[in-house]
Order: C-alpha cells, then structure tokens, then sequence
C-alpha cells in the first residue's frame, strides 16, 4: 500500500508534500516521511505513526528546499520504524526513495548488493531500490533508474530524487498507481489525483512500465527503456475542496450525509423516469451481448465484494443470469471455468485494489468480457476493461466504506434491471417498479440521515456490548455482513454477519445478554422466517435491534430496538438497510472514542497482494 508524493517548483516542498500526503494518509499511517534537497544534499525527516507527527517534526525544523518526495506507509516489509520508514536512501544519503509497492525480489537483490559491499539501514524491500540506482548512476539519473528498474521484479510507484541534480524528479510505476500533476512552473507526483488537486486540476495518468522526468518547467513522459509516450493530460472533474471535512467530525460522517446527492448524481441521466429504459454509457454491451450471456462472475474485495453478492443475486433473480461472486483474493486459486459468453463484473471504489486487478486479468485471460464497477476514473482497474460503469460517488476518504457501497448497489440494480429488460426475463410491472423506486431512493437516503439522532440513541444502548451478530436472509445476506464489517472495522467490536438461517447450525451457542443481535427483517419473501430468527434470538436472552420498514407493528412486539427504513422493493432494501447500519457503526465508534477515519492496521487502497 501506501502513498507517495513529490513537488518540484518554486514553494517550499515540505507544504505540499505534507498537504498531498494528508489527501493519501487513507493509503496508510504506520509512518511517514519526506526528502527535500537542501544546501546541496537532502534532508530526509520521517517519523513513526500520523502525518500529524511529521507535520510537528517538520514545524519545529522547517525546511526551505523546493523540490522533494514524501510518503505515508503501510508497513509489509519490516514493521513500522523510524529506520523502516521511508524515503529510503543510499549509503551516502544522495539518492532518495519514496515506494508504493511490493519488490519480490528484493532478498536475492539485497544479498547480491551485500556481496558489492552495500550495506543496509532498514528491512525493508525498498532500500534495495536507493542501492541499485546509487549502483548505476553516472551522473544521470533517469538513466540509472533504467538501469536499475531492469533488475526489479513486483510491483512499484516511486519517486527518486538525487541531491546532485536538484532540478530533476524521476517517477514511475508499475501495476502500482501513479498520476504526475501539471502546474505552471511546478509538477507534482501523487499515488492518485487527489493528493494533487488543490494545486492543479490536470494530471497524467502514469501506465504500466512508464515512466515520468520532472523538472519545474517540463515533464517528459517514456516507457522504461527512454522511448518517448503521449498522453492526454486529464482533467479532474471534482473541485478542489471535495475533499475537505466540511464541517463534519469525520469523514466518514460526511461521506455517509453525502449519499442522497451523490446518488441523484449516479441515477442522473441513467434512469430519467419508471417507464424510459436504464441507459449506461461506458458499460459497452450491445443488447444482443447481454441477451447472450450464459454466466455472470463478480469479483471484488470487502465492502466492494458485498456488492458484488447483491449484484449476484439481483442478476440471478431478474435477468436469469446463472452468477457467481468470488473474493479478488481467492478467484486464481479456483480456476474459474470461464464460459464462452461469460461476463465478469468487476467493482471495486479505488479501481486499484491489486487482489481485484489481478482478478481482473485472470478472467480476461480466460476469455470474459470484463465490466468494472468502479469510483475513481481513469484507475487501473478501469482502464483495463471492456467497458466501466462509474458509480459517480466523487472522493471517498474515510477508511470505511460508505457512499461508495450505497452507490455501487444502486449502479448494480440499474444493471440488473436493464438486463431484465432486456433479456425479458422479469415481469415489466415489477421492473417498472424497480425503476421508480431507485428514482426514490435520495429522497428515502435523506429520510434515514435525518433519523440519525434515534440511530444514535440506540448506539448509546449497546456500545459498550462486546460482541454482535448481524443476521439477515436473501438479498440482504450481504446487508448483515456488510453491516457487521462496519462495525468491526471501526469501533474494533467483535461482529459476524451470517445468513439467519445458519445460526441454528453453530453460532447460536454463543448468544448470551451481553451479544446484541442486529436482525434485518424487511418486508419480502423471507421477513417470517426472519421472525423466527429473532424469537429465537430472543428466547435466549438475547437483546435484538432489528432493522425494519416504516409501519410494521408486529416487529416492535419482537424486537428491543428498531432501526426504521422506509418501504421499498425488498430487492432495493439492501440500499437503504445500509443507511441506519453505518450511521450505527459510526455513533458506537464515536462513543467508544476510536478513530474513525482511520482505524487500527487498515488501509483504504490495498495495492499488495
Ligand atoms: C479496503 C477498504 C474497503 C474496501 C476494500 C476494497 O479494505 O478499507 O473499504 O471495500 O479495500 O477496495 P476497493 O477500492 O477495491 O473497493
């Protein structure tokens, strides 16, 4: 994982260094670091935990250099130092690195550069990096990166500067993200655009085995063996300030009350009213494909990959598509029998999850036709399929994902029901309805984010509770699993999210009065038998907030508390069930005082394996 960055121009490289890393601290937090040529050398700060720390270290020592690398780490290799901090340098301190990635073969690299007489201040993969260009260079230091980059195996987004050249910047990547940001006088490098836009709106979209020379006036842009590449410079379409707290706590907390506009963004001219068909640009099927396929495969990771189940089951349920959903991690270890016909759909908020982009190529391989569902454009994993449907859902910075999840179901159901449509599989009367239910859910999202204040209410009931199960049947299986990983992820409570109908198989044991049980039991096709669950729950001095619709009278006489939904389709309940179970999550978090942007051991964008 983690983020890396670098200035060159004529402002103090330190300020938007630490600006940039702020926007990428999502990447990673274990340390931070930065290196600005200073008085003919380099100055190299980094310390262990937040930003915040490297800020303070930064204040007390100010640095006044104008060109300069940082970075925000997520520790794989060697635990979180100051000495496995980066940038790394070589012996000398004249070559310094900043690595977002994994170097596979660092170890056979390390000893061999060992043997040349190198020696190692930290154990990290990416040290071997600031030997080898050290090794190579002559003088010139886009021609040692060559040189070196030819003896790296794995993945990388790096950034090298060199104390004897301060007017040159190299940057490059493979499979890890890297945009290079164009100023005016200035050029900056970010692991994505964000970290970039408060001084430019304007990026290149740095490919695999690419490469990027910085200087303040010039960027030049060559495949790792020199040979000059063009791209298009891109525009960023969000403003500059998208990413601020804007007066909220948290993030996170700004991400979930910015659902219903980002939804309306998401349904804008897609599905315009409940009796026009769903359009979606970008997805690249013709309607003869679509009636075609014979097999639908998702792949994605966490909150990503609970969509994904959702979208399973509403394209088995509506457009008779025979579906699978695979965790990214576990696809290749399967061997997925890819039919001819075969459809995967990829989704995924960052679009460079490495698990889901190694998913992604796999099932290429095979031969699927691959649609991604993703946030951020123009990322890896949405470049490299046949066609993409962004969720329109603009920077989502907390660690726990929030509109992102809502939005990739809504963008899921559209799918769903155009290929019903389309495939005439499902009875229009009900795809009408469908439609003008999605049409309805921003209004019904802010209808839930103005209950807020009975969420956390029943938030202050169970904070304390050390345990909780989250249990639900058909489509919002992936409701309670997404429900209880919130949960955890942030407040750190142990929670489980299973299929109701298993806990009679196990779990149950393990219900006592200190365990509370979330139960989603929306009316529909299972809302009896989720009855039962909770009588079951119940008989055992189990205390259970259930999540239910607007009106239901019998669920006040089973359940201790309710989380209130309104009515809907039970196939678009998991949108709006999603609602009352973040905002849950997060009032126990806040109560129990955890850090809820950014929680123990995560990380937003995990770009390892
Ligand atoms: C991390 C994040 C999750 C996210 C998952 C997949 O674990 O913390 O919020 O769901 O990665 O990320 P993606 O960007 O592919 O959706």
């Amino acid at each position: 994982m983690c983020g890396i960055v670098g200035y060159i121009g004529d402002r103090p490289a330190t300020e938007v260094c630490v600006a940039g890393l702020r926007r990428l601290e999502y990447r990673g937090y274990d340390s931070a670091g930065i290196a600005v040529a200073e008085n003919g050398g380099l100055e190299i700060v980094k310390v262990v935990g937040k930003l915040d720390g490297l800020a303070e270290a930064l204040a007390e020592n100010p640095l006044s250099g104008t060109m300069g690398i940082g970075h925000t780490r997520w520790a794989t290799h060697g635990k979180p130092s100051e000495v496995n901090s980066h940038p790394h340098t070589s012996m000398d301190g004249r070559i310094a690195v900043v690595h977002n990635g994994i170097i596979e073969n660092y170890a056979d690299l390390r000893d061999s550069l060992q043997e040349e007489g190198y020696e190692f201040a930290s154990e990290t993969d990416t040290e071997v990096i600031a030997h080898l260009v050290d090794k190579y260079y002559k003088g010139d230091l886009a021609a040692a990166f060559r040189r070196a980059v030819k003896d790296l195996e794995g993945a990388f987004a790096l950034g090298i500067v060199c104390a004897d050249d301060p007017d040159q910047m190299v940057a490059a990547r493979r499979f890890s993200p890297l945009v290079v940001g164009i100023g005016d006088g200035e050029n900056f490098i970010a692991s994505d655009m964000g970290a970039v836009r408060e001084w430019t709106d304007r990026v290149y979209v740095i490919d695999d085995d690419e490469m990027a020379v910085l200087t303040r006036h010039d960027i030049v842009l060559t495949d790792l063996d020199g040979n000059p590449i063009e791209h298009e410079p891109y525009q960023i379409p969000w403003p500059a300030d998208a990413a601020e707290k804007g007066g909220h706590k948290h993030f996170m907390h700004k991400e979930i009350h910015e659902q219903p506009s980002a939804m309306r963004e998401c349904l804008l001219g897609r599905l315009t009213d409940a009796d026009s068909p769903i359009k979606l640009d970008g997805l690249n099927m013709t309607e003869d494909e679509i009636r075609g396929l014979r097999k639908i495969v998702f792949t994605a990771c966490g909150t990503a990959y609970h969509a994904g189940l959702v979208g399973r089951f509403l394209m088995e349920k509506l457009a008779r598509v025979p579906a699978e959903c695979d965790l990214a991690a576990e696809l290749r270890a399967r061997d997925p029998v890819v039919l001819e016909d075969t459809l995967a759909i990829v989704v995924s908020q960052s679009g460079e999850t490495a698990d889901t982009l190694v998913a992604l190529r796999e099932l290429k391989d095979k031969g699927a036709k691959v649609v991604s569902v993703v946030n951020t454009v123009d990322s890896s994993i949405a470049r490299e399929s046949d066609g993409v449907v962004y969720i329109q859902a603009g920077p989502e910075i907390g660690v726990a994902s929030t509109k992102a999840y809502t939005l990739q179901l809504l963008t899921l159901t559209m799918m769903a029901t155009h290929f019903a449509a389309v495939r005439g599989t499902a009875n229009e009367e009900d795809l009408r309805d469908l439609r003008a239910s999605m049409l309805g859910v921003p209004e019904q999202t802010q209808e839930l984010i103005d209950r807020e204040d009975d969420i956390r209410e029943v938030a202050s009931k169970y904070y304390e509770a050390p345990d909780a199960f989250y249990l639900a049947r058909g489509v919002n299986v992936p409701s309670a699993l997404e429900g209880a990983l919130k949960l955890k992820e942030i407040s750190y409570i142990h929670a489980e999210g299973y299929s109701a109908g298993e806990m009679k198989h196990g779990p149950i044991a393990l219900i006592e009065p200190n365990l509370f049980t979330v139960a989603i039991a929306v009316e529909g096709e299972v809302y009896e038998k989720m009855i039962g669950n909770i009588q079951e729950v119940k008989a055992r001095s189990g205390p259970v907030v259930a999540v239910a619709m607007d009106g239901d009278a019998e669920i006040t006489r089973q359940a201790d508390d309710v989380l209130w939904i309104p009515e809907c389709p039970e196939l678009i309940s998991p949108i709006t069930a999603a609602i009352p179970l973040q905002l849950l999550a997060y009032h126990i978090s806040d109560m129990l005082g955890r850090e809820i942007d950014q929680p123990r051991n995560l990380a937003k964008t995990v770009t390892v394996e």
